[in-house]
């Protein structure tokens, strides 16, 4: 088989939408008052649209993009959020997972489920929404929801036990079909960051892929390109973070980046190779890397 996977994340679609006073309560204030401080200016459309034009000339089979597509969870934000995954292409060959922006606030998990519904829903759609997962061509990519409301100040996420129980049987089924398993998680489950940022149950997640192993596993969130593994059951586990894709050149991380995977081989012989386009000072984007995970 070969299947070529992009996986972009955290756009934080710009610009901010032209906050209702009325909505902007609570912790929207916070978030509100630190996104005009910090990344009003920051975060670029002019990258993100050049991103969304580059990744689609490399015509993956399809793309991943694991959350934070709003800022304050805004209502209009999901439009926004809608309308990129649309630039991106249609909805079986793109898959959404949320970030905590995305669930910035109670009440706005039934809006994204909504609007963004097609673009995460699983091949059988059962009761629960997450784990979902997708089947394409020899590849099954399993969505999580690490995005809760948390109290200002904070952006950490949580699985809960019930959706890591789901997991454990997702990634024993898939594997059972000979699929190359592929795991999408807003917060990075490896790697060191800020206590106010962590995945609160990584430890549990650990605990399931060194159970039940897995192919691969992306991520966004910190907003920075790191390589980290898990134990799985056979050998390591890659673990992908990507910078936000509306980072611009001079950023402190290199700026918005996309990564594609070509993934070949066959169950027990797997093979999977990364490569990294990210944002020049033109504002065209180029290869920067590669590198065989498998
Ligand atoms: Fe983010």
């Amino acid at each position: 088989m070969k299947f070529v996977l992009a996986h972009l994340s955290d756009p934080h679609i710009p610009p901010l939408p032209r906050a209702a006073l009325l909505s902007l309560f609570g912790k929207r204030i916070t978030g509100f008052l630190n996104w005009k401080l910090r990344r009003g200016n920051w975060h670029s459309r002019e990258v993100l649209n050049a991103l969304v034009r580059d990744l689609l000339a490399q015509n993956p089979d399809h793309i991943a993009l694991t959350g934070d597509l709003a800022n304050l969870a805004l209502d209009a934000e999901f439009g926004n959020g809608r309308e990129l995954l649309g630039q991106l292409g249609a909805a079986d060959r793109v898959t959404v997972i949320p970030g905590n922006h995305d669930n910035y606030v109670r009440g706005a998990e039934s809006k994204y489920m909504t609007a963004w519904q097609r673009y995460l829903e699983g091949d059988i759609r059962d009761e629960y929404g997450f784990p979902f997962v997708r089947e394409r061509g020899g590849v099954a990519l399993i969505g999580l929801s690490t995005a809760v409301p948390t109290l200002p100040f904070f952006a950490t996420g949580k699985l809960g036990r019930a959706q890591l129980r789901r997991l454990a049987s997702a990634l024993a089924e898939t594997e059972a079909r000979n699929l190359f398993r592929v795991v999408l998680i807003h917060h990075p489950p490896a790697g060191r960051r800020s206590w106010l940022r962590r995945l609160v149950d990584a430890r549990q997640f650990r605990k399931v892929i060194k159970e039940y192993g897995a192919e691969l596993i992306l991520s966004g969130h910190d907003h920075v390109a790191a390589l980290n593994t898990l134990k799985g059951v056979t050998g390591r586990v890659p673990v992908v973070q990507v910078t936000s894709a509306s980072a611009p050149h001079n950023d402190r991380h290199g700026g918005a980046a996309f990564n594609l995977y070509e993934i070949g081989g066959e169950p027990g012989a797997w093979t999977c190779e990364m490569k990294t386009r990210q944002v020049q000072p033109d504002c065209g984007f180029a290869e920067t890397g590669s590198r065989k995970l498998i």
